[in-house]
């Protein structure tokens, strides 16, 4: 015994939901086990950090070696783990995109993009879509335009301007000479589930050419096989010049990469640096998570139980369900009614689905997902939506 006050979790963590958290306390692939050994079925894997699944043996057994090796290093010094995994990460990206700059989360990899803009390019301006949700840190967050994320936190960083997604039009005319960035997720992951339309990423990239801007995707969500492609920018061929990538990179370790190109790097005049960045610990985990993730071929297996996912879903009742939408296991169903209610029923059916605003019901398992499982996921779904 350690002799520690013993107490719920949640009860000394900062904005801890006034809901009771269910304590979950192991997991394996898409399986989750509560104290009472009781079973469930993942099915947002935190957000899309666990594409692996929980626990994966080989990250496991690779930060287990790390850890036993050298656990920090900061990037003052050669690590050969380090350098392997950038090796790995670049060769998966198109040629132009070999610069990375390796950080602890989503947010930070959005900071670094934006700084790294506006330092190579000498201009202020970020151009980001409404709906869309790029982090929690000032500079992120004022990429995020909507209210729930900001209030209480104005004023924010200037400089950020917002356009409807999907509407080419709006964009032209946002993005000028004076524009550093344009900012977009290829799949709106926060704000529904929404995937870009090929106009509009086409319009992003020729806008910021004409004007030398430069274009980023915020892939943080999308990332490492989510959407049926390794990167989602592939289903558009469109490359940007900046790419953030996060949560499943390192297969469940915190990590963050902002990957840029050579000519951004060439530009950019200034400093930034993060302690943790390019921690061995998260590149050993990183190199495994690639491993298995190009391996596993696990970009094509969620397109493909994604596009079986989809369909299936297409038969919902429409008095519910006003539309689904998503692109290969990440899947979006809104409802014309708040999600939260059908949550809680998944739950107590032993399905852990999450939100994507207050009313979609947002699929993303780990990519590993067992058939069996996700159809049983499928058919909960098709339960609770179809019960009177
Ligand atoms: C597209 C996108 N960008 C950035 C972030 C922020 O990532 P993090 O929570 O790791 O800071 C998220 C998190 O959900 C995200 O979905």
């Amino acid at each position: 015994m350690s002799g520690l006050p013993v107490g719920p979790a949640a009860s000394h963590a900062f904005g801890a939901p006034a809901r009771t958290l269910r304590t979950i306390v192991r997991g394996e692939g898409a399986a989750l086990w509560d104290a009472a050994g009781r079973r469930f079925v993942d099915l947002g894997a935190t957000h899309g950090v666990g594409n692996l699944g929980a626990s994966h043996p080989e990250v496991v057994a690779a930060i287990r070696r790390q850890a036993g090796e050298l656990l920090y290093l900061g990037t003052g010094f050669d690590v050969p783990v380090r350098r392997e995994f950038l090796a790995r990460l670049t060769a998966l990206l198109p040629p132009s995109l070999d610069r990375v700059f390796l950080s602890n989360s989503g947010t930070e990899a959005v900071e670094a993009a934006i700084k790294f803009a506006r330092a190579a390019t000498g201009r202020p301006k970020v151009v980001a879509a409404l709906r869309g949700f790029h982090g929690r840190t000032l500079g992120a967050l004022s990429a995020t335009a909507r209210k729930e994320f900001r209030d209480g936190f104005e004023p924010l960083v200037p400089g950020f301007v917002h356009v409807p997604f999907n509407d080419p039009a709006a964009l032209r005319a946002a993005v000028d000479e004076s524009t550093a960035l344009v900012l977009l997720e290829p799949v709106q992951g926060e704000g529904g589930v929404h995937p870009a339309t090929r106009d509009f990423l086409e319009a992003a990239r020729a806008r910021t050419l004409e004007t030398g801007s430069l274009l980023g995707f915020d892939e943080v969500q999308t990332g490492l096989g989510r959407t049926g492609r390794l990167f989602a920018f592939e289903r558009w061929g469109i490359v940007p010049d900046l790419l953030t990538l996060a949560k499943s990179l390192a297969g469940g370790v915190p990590i963050g990469a902002t990957v840029a190109t050579e000519a951004v790097e060439a530009r950019f005049r200034g400093s930034h640096h993060s302690t943790f960045g390019g921690a061995p610990l998260a590149c050993a985990a990183g190199v495994a998570a690639l491993e298995v993730t190009v391996r596993e071929r696990l970009a094509e297996r969620a397109e493909r139980l994604g596009r079986a996912a989809l369909d299936r879903l297409a038969h919902l009742p429409t008095e519910r369900v006003r539309e689904v939408r998503g692109v290969g296991l990440m899947i979006g169903i809104e409802l014309r009614e708040r999600a939260a209610p059908y949550l809680a029923r998944l739950e107590e059916r032993g399905f852990l689905a999450i939100p994507a605003g207050p009313a979609v019901i947002r699929l993303l398992p780990p990519l590993v997902i067992g058939e069996d499982d996700l159809a049983a996921g499928l058919e909960a779904v098709e339960r609770v939506l179809g019960d009177g």
